[in-house]
């Protein structure tokens, strides 16, 4: 069955938005609404499975729509939402839930990651995250999905998880008209010079909001002057820079470094580095600093403006819900039957 084309995609309240955020996904989200119907969502039930101050998740919440839509998403011809206001997403979820298997989710390495050694005390919703991940997309049967590096694994698993529900209720699927799949089969978009933006104190870690170090990121609502200190001072190495896209790979800091620079400037590596190769990295800088400043700034000066408004904030979202909930409940509508739940 062919799907109507689709573009989901989410982004947690969880502290500072950061050049990753915005190069791995973001700058993604605004180039993709020319050819597409997109689906863009504050995921708060996400937030949750770990630790959130409740005076402080509002905020984060309108931050991340402030920044959604100072880059350039236009809230009346997508959709922007929060997830919490469309309980669909955690129906599907537990559906999911019993579709999918544990020693799927013993697999996911981020769940490693952010429970570390003290396993035993994670909460369960950071355990079925990835399948809440999956309902998220499923819910709205979206066919696209663009996101950094760091989430391929937890969108390989959407994959699984749609496709074993397609099997296991492959005959009621049938039977109610919907032919021989009722979730399509999500594609993960991951493109560009930037799919994983580093730590500018550490190329062999990510670009994180819950690194400490703050100069190891650069946020969005950065200002200029911050901004060219924290370039200034990200770590290189004593070599100038290659000429050859192939010498960057044992050179963690500098890949990351023209990475951002490419993505910045929407061109290659290769063209960085035919413009930057054989110099010093204090040129390469300057020229980084004046790119960041010129492309971020004008960002972080409309977030600010537009969280002064919450209730303009929370217009969108409000608004954005509705047409998602209208979308979301259709589909649950479709699961019920499938599934065997009486409905009214
Ligand atoms: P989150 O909030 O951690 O990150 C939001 C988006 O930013 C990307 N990203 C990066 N890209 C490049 N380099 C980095 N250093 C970097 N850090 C973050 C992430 O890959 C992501 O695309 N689980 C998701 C949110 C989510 C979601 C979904 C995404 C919930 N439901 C459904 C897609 C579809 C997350 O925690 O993203």
């Amino acid at each position: 069955m062919a799907f109507k084309e689709r573009v989901f995609s989410g982004v947690q309240p969880t502290g500072n938005l950061h050049l990753g955020n915005y190069l791995g996904a973001i700058t993604k989200f605004v180039a993709l609404q020319e050819r597409y119907d997109c689906i863009y969502c504050v995921v708060d039930l996400h937030a949750i499975t770990v630790w959130q101050d409740p005076s402080e998740l509002p905020r984060a919440t309108r931050e991340v729509t402030a920044a959604f839509l100072a880059c350039g998403i236009d809230p009346k011809k997508q959709i922007i939402f929060n997830q919490s206001q469309v309980a669909e997403h955690a129906e599907l979820a537990w559906v999911f839930n019993c579709v999918s298997r544990m020693g799927w989710l013993n697999r996911m390495t981020q769940f490693k990651e952010k429970a570390g050694k003290d396993r035993e005390n994670a909460s369960v919703g950071l355990y079925v995250y990835p399948n809440l991940m999956a309902a998220d997309i499923l819910v709205y049967r979206a066919t696209h999905v663009p996101v950094g590096e760091d989430q391929k694994q937890h969108l390989e698993l959407s994959r699984d998880i749609a496709q074993k529900f397609n099997n296991d209720f492959g005959a009621s699927i049938k039977a109610h008209g919907y032919g021989e799949a009722f979730f399509p089969q999500p594609e993960p978009l991951i493109q560009g010079p930037a799919t994983r933006v580093m730590s500018l104190r550490d190329g062999s870690k990510k670009m994180s909001k819950s690194e400490p170090s703050d100069y190891s990121r650069i946020n969005l609502t950065d200002d200029a002057d911050t901004i060219a200190q924290k370039i200034r001072k990200a770590k290189t190495d004593p070599e100038p820079l290659p000429g050859e896209e192939k010498d960057l790979q044992p050179r963690p800091e500098a890949d990351n470094l023209v990475g951002i620079y490419a993505a910045l400037k929407g061109s290659s590596k290769a063209d960085v580095l035919r413009e930057f190769g054989g110099g010093q990295f204090s040129t390469f800088k300057t020229a980084l600093v004046d790119l960041s400043v010129a492309k971020l700034g004008p960002i972080g000066s409309e977030m600010k403006k537009l969280v002064q408004d919450p209730v303009y904030i929370d217009s969108v979202l409000a608004d954005g819900s509705q047409r998602a909930q209208a979308l979301a409940a259709e589909t649950m509508k479709a699961v019920k039957d499938i599934v065997g739940f009486v409905r009214r």
